[in-house]
């Protein structure tokens, strides 16, 4: 990392912090409907090195081989796209008057870009961190989230906050439980006999143009319905409504949008609504270390998010229906934003690299195309770390 930096910008690193990517165990579309969501921090992430700049911004990235760069009080967007992010943690700061001045940072990143392991939000929140911490802002971790989460939506993305929260907060060997309307979280420890790994199908989405939005439009409708039909304005997201409650407006939402698109938005708000019990059942089962149900569970949010939010795709169906063939498996689902991206597999300590092989091997006999498997390790959040290379 030393190297990097001083090959680029002549002169030596101050300091070096490291930026975790995240995968979501569960609670998949729920963050932005105020709902729960259990993700965990990993161990691909961002390494950086970085020292103090006056008033601008300098990144050497070798993902791309190039210094993009802007200046603090630019009007413009920069033309590096990937540095957007960055202006847009920027720009969040400065509407949020706090004072800060420029740097120079190189990172290197094992996170695969748009694969559903938060690429951007790694890249946000380190930046954000890393300000804060270099320039003494004084925000906490929750801030540092909103903050990185902000500049997202600064860029132009949708989401909600639980990628940032689960980067700056993620604590080596468990889940962030984060109640995403408190913005609070307790961490669930992940039982030792579980091995994460992620099979990347590497069919990529790009959340600007993928109908995330939509979904989010699409699924928030029956929240009106809700409303006027329990006469109660406390009603204000999905998270408001119960399994029981749903059903019991699907007539209203059916009179309301007539039978097709009626059925499309019961089915769309219905995922966040049963995930909601699905992240607390999951609660229970890690803490008893029950596999099967974990499965269980595991399998009914891959199905909801294909056939109710329909964010899945050929490839993540694939992906998943191999894995249950495969000896070790636990569970498998799709993680992330969907149209693309990667799976999440559990799977019994021990069978992970036999699994890792077998995924890639008939997924390629498959499909034809040659996906990545990552095993991967739970990791703390975004933080500092010394120098040793
Ligand atoms: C993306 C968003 C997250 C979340 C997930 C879906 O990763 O950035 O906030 O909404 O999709 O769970």
């Amino acid at each position: 990392m030393k190297k990097i930096f001083i090959d680029n910008f002549k002169r030596k690193p101050e300091e070096y912090f490291w930026s975790p990517g995240r995968v979501n165990i569960i609670g998949e579309h729920s963050d932005y409907h105020d709902g729960f969501v259990m993700p965990v921090a990993i161990d691909l992430g961002i390494t950086w090195s970085v020292s103090k700049n006056g008033d601008n911004v300098r990144g050497y990235t070798e993902k791309f081989d190039e210094i993009g760069r802007f200046r603090i009080d630019a009007k413009d967007r920069t033309y590096f796209e990937w540095m957007l992010y960055l202006q847009g943690v920027v720009e969040v700061l400065k509407k949020r008057n706090k004072k800060f001045g420029g740097i120079d940072f190189a990172i290197h990143s094992t996170i695969p870009i748009g694969s559903g392991l938060s690429s951007s939000s790694s890249l946000a929140t380190g930046f954000a961190y890393i300000l804060n911490e270099i320039y003494k802002i004084g925000l906490g971790r929750k801030e540092i989230a909103k903050v990185a989460c902000e500049a997202e939506w600064w860029y132009g993305t949708t989401g909600g906050i639980m990628d940032q929260y689960c980067i700056a907060n993620g604590k080596a060997g468990n889940a962030v439980l984060l109640d995403c309307r408190k913005m609070t979280h307790v961490y669930v420890p992940i039982p030792k006999d579980i091995k994460m790994v992620i099979f990347e199908t590497t069919i990529r989405h790009k959340q600007i143009s993928s109908p995330f939005a939509l979904r989010k439009k699409q699924a928030h409708e029956a929240v009106e319905v809700a409303r006027q039909y329990f006469k109660d304005d406390k009603i204000k997201m999905l998270r408001d409504i119960t399994k029981k409650m749903l059903e019991e407006i699907k007539p209203s939402i059916i009179k309301k949008f007539g039978k097709r698109k009626g059925e499309m938005i019961y089915r769309r708000s219905k995922h966040p609504i049963y995930e909601r019990d699905r992240v607390l059942e999951m609660k229970e089962a890690l803490m008893k270390d029950d596999l099967r149900k974990i499965g269980k569970i595991l399998a009914e949010c891959h199905k909801s998010l294909r056939d109710n939010y329909e964010v899945s795709c050929k490839e993540l169906d694939i992906a998943v229906d191999i894995s249950q063939g495969i000896k070790g498996y636990i569970g498998s689902r799709m993680i992330g934003g969907g149209f693309g991206g990667c799976t999440l597999n559990l799977v019994k300590r021990g069978q992970e690299h036999h699994f890792a092989g077998e995924m890639e091997e008939i997924f390629r006999k498959r499909t034809e195309i040659k996906g990545n498997s990552y095993i991967c390790n739970s990791s703390d959040g975004v933080r500092k770390i010394p120098n040793n290379k």
